[in-house]
């Protein structure tokens, strides 16, 4: 059976022996089957971390949205569909972190770029293709690693819609869902059908670019149809109302109001 002893007895990876990084661990709880899986204790430190690349690249604009859903919902667990080179998943980390939160970010991501990255301008070359491969991946670890939040943010490496089929056979939930992965609008409707059934009770999902009409009428449709009332701040970031959200509103600075019509109206 010595086949089996090199399946079952794996020599370990050099990385494997050096680093030992510690990963965000909670009381036995619901989500564990997923993270057993999925994750488990040596993700972190079992990658080869030569090829990371570290380049910070914001797309936000509006980071104190964030601030605001993590203060009131303060979520055990987020995810986050879209995370490109992971500021955003970083900077919900970061929030998480001075909030004393041992917050979890699971980052659906094909690494490999949406439409628009291929499409738009000169952002085929923010890829950075290796052997015709984006490394976005890489540039989402490395820019993880340079915040000091790996252990905390978890890269799951499959299209949004493998993505909430393995939570939901899984048994995962999160407290925070974050929208900002296809920009179309089936994408948006899709990802809202696949997502809201992996909220916990009380949790919250929000997404970006609401002044895109696609993601706009889709966030609006979405809301009728699941009984929310939508928020929208800075003209960009939209959110399904909560009751425990209503209670505790945005600051104002954030230019919230609660929208019938998508923009442009
Ligand atoms: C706008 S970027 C995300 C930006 C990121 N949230 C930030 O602010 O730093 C969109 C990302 O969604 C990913 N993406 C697009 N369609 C996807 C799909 N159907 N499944 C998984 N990922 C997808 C792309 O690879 C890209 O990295």
């Amino acid at each position: 059976m010595k086949f089996l002893d090199n399946i079952f007895n794996k020599p370990k990876l050099k990385n494997e022996q050096a680093t030992v990084i510690p990963i965000v661990r909670r009381n036995p709880g619901p989500n564990d089957p997923f993270f057993d899986r999925i994750f488990p204790d040596n993700f972190w430190s079992s990658m080869d971390r030569s090829r990371f690349i570290t380049h910070e690249h914001s797309m936000l604009a509006d980071e104190p949205v964030f601030e605001w859903l993590i203060k009131t919902v303060r979520p055990e667990t987020i995810v986050e569909l879209g995370s490109w080179q992971g500021h955003s998943a970083n900077h919900m980390a970061d929030i998480c972190k001075a909030e004393g939160l041992d917050s979890r970010i699971v980052c659906v991501d094909t690494f490999l770029g949406g439409p628009e990255h291929w499409v738009l301008g000169d952002t085929i070359e923010t890829m950075r293709r290796r052997n015709g491969m984006p490394t976005i991946l890489e540039a989402f670890l490395g820019n993880t690693v340079a915040r000091g939040n790996e252990g905390r943010i978890f890269p799951f490496t499959v299209d949004t819609a493998t993505g909430w089929q393995v939570m939901r056979d899984l048994g995962f939930k999160a407290d925070l869902i974050y929208v900002d992965a296809g920009h179309a609008y089936h994408q948006v409707v899709d990802e809202v059908h696949g997502y809201l059934p992996r909220l916990n009770e009380g949790g919250v999902m929000f997404g970006d670019d609401y002044y895109f009409e696609p993601v706009a009428r889709a966030a609006q449709d979405m809301a009728k149809h699941y009984g929310f009332s939508l928020g929208v701040l800075q003209r960009r970031k939209w959110v399904f109302m909560t009751d425990r959200l209503m209670q505790n509103p945005a600051p104002e600075e954030l230019g919230f109001e609660i929208r019938t019509e998508p923009y442009p109206d």
